[in-house]
């Protein structure tokens, strides 16, 4: 059953003016160094950083206030074939269901929690 639903968006160029500002201590405030094993600098850094900040966020928003989550509790991951899935670090009993999508400006990300199956 389906508990819950977040969306979020995120401009690219907002996500890279904060890196370059304060560097490393604010992606490591945000992310685990398992996500960034995937993400290479490159073209698409800033976009992909940007879509799992946006992807955290609509974690965030689904779980609301019933089981607090912070940025570094929600690690996004990729399948094998590409595909994101969420991974917590703690347990909250629920499935959740992910979707990204990235272009030059913005990053979009939406989240669903159902009760596990
Ligand atoms: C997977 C696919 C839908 C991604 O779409 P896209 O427009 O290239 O890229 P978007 O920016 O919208 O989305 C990128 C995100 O999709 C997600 N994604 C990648 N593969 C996925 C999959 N198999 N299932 C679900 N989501 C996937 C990822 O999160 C990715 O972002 P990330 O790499 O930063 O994690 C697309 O590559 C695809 O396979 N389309 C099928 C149709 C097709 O084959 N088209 C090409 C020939 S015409």
């Amino acid at each position: 059953m389906v508990v819950g639903i977040g969306i979020d968006m995120v401009k690219i160029e907002k996500m890279q003016q904060a890196i370059k500002k304060w560097g490393g201590p604010f992606i490591e405030k945000i992310f685990d160094p398992q996500e960034l094993e995937n993400i290479s600098p490159g073209k698409m850094y800033f976009q992909r950083l940007s879509a799992r900040f946006a992807a955290k966020e609509a974690v965030i928003k689904a779980t609301a206030k019933k089981y607090p989550l912070a940025l570094r509790d929600i690690l996004i991951l990729n399948r094998h074939n590409g595909a994101p899935y969420c991974k917590l670090k703690k347990d909250i009993g629920l499935d959740i269901l992910l979707s990204i999508t990235h272009i030059e400006d913005y990053a979009v990300a939406t989240a669903v929690i159902q009760t596990k199956s």
